[in-house]
C-alpha cells in the first residue's frame, strides 16, 4: 500500500497564520501537525508516501519533510498547482501509487490511534474503499455518511445544510485502483472543486464495496484555530515532564516539558505545559495546556490555552485561547483583562 497526504490547499480559515505558512506546518504540541500523520503512516507500514504541496508552500513542506529518514518513509513532493478538490489530489498521486492500494491522509488531520488497525482491517476484509467515521457536533462542516440499517454506507454528503446525521467523515481513506474510474467519472462541485465525497459515492452507486468503521480514540481536523487549540489540548493530554533547561525559583504544577537551553526565573507553570529549546521566561504564568515555541521571549505576561511559534516576544500581555505566528511581537502597555488573539507572522502589536 502507497500513501498519499495532502498538505496543498489554500488554508484560508486559519489566516492570518497562513499567510506566511503553510497550514500543515502549524505546530501542535511544538511538533508540525503534518508529522504526526507521516509518523502514523510509518506506524502502518506504509514507507512510499506521495505528499501534495501547492505552489505556495510546497518549498517550505519540502524542506521540513527533508528526505523522510526521522519519520521513516520515501516522500515523494507532488505539485498541485491549484486546490481543485481532494479528488483532484488523488487523481495527480495515481501514477505514482502504480496500481498499488492507496491511503489518502489528510494533512492537517489528527488521528489519535493512528492508521495501523484500519490499513489490517482493509487488508483482512478486502473492499474497494473504506472510509473512517466520528459522531461530531457540528457535521455540516464535515462530509457526512448516511448508513443503512446493517451499517452499510449508502449516502454520502459534502457539508450539507442540513446534515441528515452527525457522522463526519474523518481525513483518511483507503482505496484499491478501481478508485481511478471514480476519479476519471466526477465533475467539478457546486464549489469548483473534485470533491473526495462524489468519487466514493460514484463507487457506491457503481456497486463497489465501500466499507464504513467508526473510529476509535478523538480525531481532530485542524482547519479553524479552536480546533487547532483543541487538538493541541488532546495531544497535551499524554504530555510527560522533562525538563532539559534551567528553572529557577518557578512553581510548577502538572506535566511540563523544557527544552535544552531555556531558562524559566519566578515563574508559575501549570501543566501540561511544552516550552521548546532556547526559550527565556521570566515572572509569568504559563499554561494549562499552552506551547511555547523555540527562541521566545516572555515576560511579565500570562499565556494560557495557547499556541505562540517560534521567536514570539511577549511583554506584559495576558493571552488566552491564541495563536500567535513566528516572530510576532507583543508589547506596550497591556490591556487589564485576557485577550484572545490570532497574530500571524512577524506581526507587531505596541500597546
Ligand atoms: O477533515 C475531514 C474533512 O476533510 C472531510 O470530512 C470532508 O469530507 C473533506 O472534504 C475535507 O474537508 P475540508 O474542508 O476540511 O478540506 P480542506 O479543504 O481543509 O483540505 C483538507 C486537506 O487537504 C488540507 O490539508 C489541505 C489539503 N488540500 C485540499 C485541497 C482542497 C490539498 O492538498 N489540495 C486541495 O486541492
Amino acid at each position: 500500500m502507497k500513501g498519499v497526504v495532502l498538505a496543498g490547499g489554500a488554508g484560508s480559515r486559519l489566516r492570518p497564520i497562513t499567510f506566511a505558512m503553510s497550514k500543515q506546518l502549524v505546530p501542535v504540541a511544538n511538533q508540525p501537525i503534518l508529522f504526526y500523520g507521516l509518523y502514523d503512516l510509518a506506524e502502518a507500514g506504509i514507507t512510499d508516501v506521495a505528499i501534495i504541496i501547492s505552489p505556495e508552500t510546497g518549498q517550505e513542506i519540502r524542506d521540513a519533510v527533508g528526505d523522510g529518514s526521522r519519520f521513516g518513509i520515501k516522500p515523494e513532493f507532488i505539485l498541485q498547482d491549484s486546490p481543485d478538490g481532494l479528488a483532484h489530489a488523488l487523481q495527480l498521486a495515481m501514477p505514482f501509487a502504480d496500481g498499488d492500494s492507496v491511503l489518502m491522509y489528510l494533512g492537517d488531520n489528527l488521528v489519535r490511534q493512528g492508521v495501523a488497525d484500519v490499513v489490517g482491517d482493509f487488508e483482512e476484509h478486502q473492499p474497494n474503499a473504506q472510509i473512517l467515521l466520528a459522531e461530531v457536533p457540528n457535521p455540516s462542516a464535515f462530509g457526512v455518511a448516511q448508513l443503512d440499517a446493517e451499517g452499510h454506507v449508502y449516502q454520502l454528503l459534502e457539508k450539507p445544510d442540513n446534515p441528515p446525521t452527525n457522522l463526519a467523515l474523518v481525513g483518511v481513506y483507503l482505496f484499491d485502483n478501481t478508485v481511478q474510474q471514480a476519479l476519471d467519472a466526477i465533475e467539478p462541485s457546486d464549489r469548483g472543486e473534485l470533491e473526495i465525497t462524489d468519487a466514493i459515492q460514484y463507487m457506491i452507486d457503481s456497486g463497489s464495496r465501500v466499507r464504513a468503521s467508526m473510529i476509535g480514540g478523538w480525531w481532530k481536523d485542524t482547519g479553524k484555530k479552536e480546533d487547532l487549540l483543541h487538538a493541541s489540548e488532546l495531544v497535551l493530554e499524554s504530555l510527560r515532564t522533562s525538563l532539559k533547561g534551567q528553572v529557577i525559583d518557578c512553581r510548577l504544577r502538572g506535566e511540563i516539558q523544557v527544552g535544552v537551553g531555556s531558562k524559566l526565573v519566578d515563574c508559575d507553570v501549570i501543566g501540561p505545559v511544552v516550552i521548546g529549546s532556547n526559550v527565556e521566561i521570566e515572572r509569568s504564568t504559563i499554561g494549562p495546556n499552552t506551547t511555547i515555541g523555540d527562541g521566545c521571549r516572555i515576560t511579565d505576561a500570562v499565556v494560557r490555552k495557547s499556541i505562540l511559534m517560534k521567536e514570539v516576544e511577549l511583554t506584559q500581555w495576558r493571552l488566552t485561547d491564541s495563536l500567535v505566528g513566528r516572530r510576532a511581537s507583543i508589547g506596550g502597555s497591556a490591556p487589564p483583562a485576557f485577550v484572545e488573539l490570532t497574530l500571524g507572522e512577524r506581526s507587531e502589536i505596541i500597546g
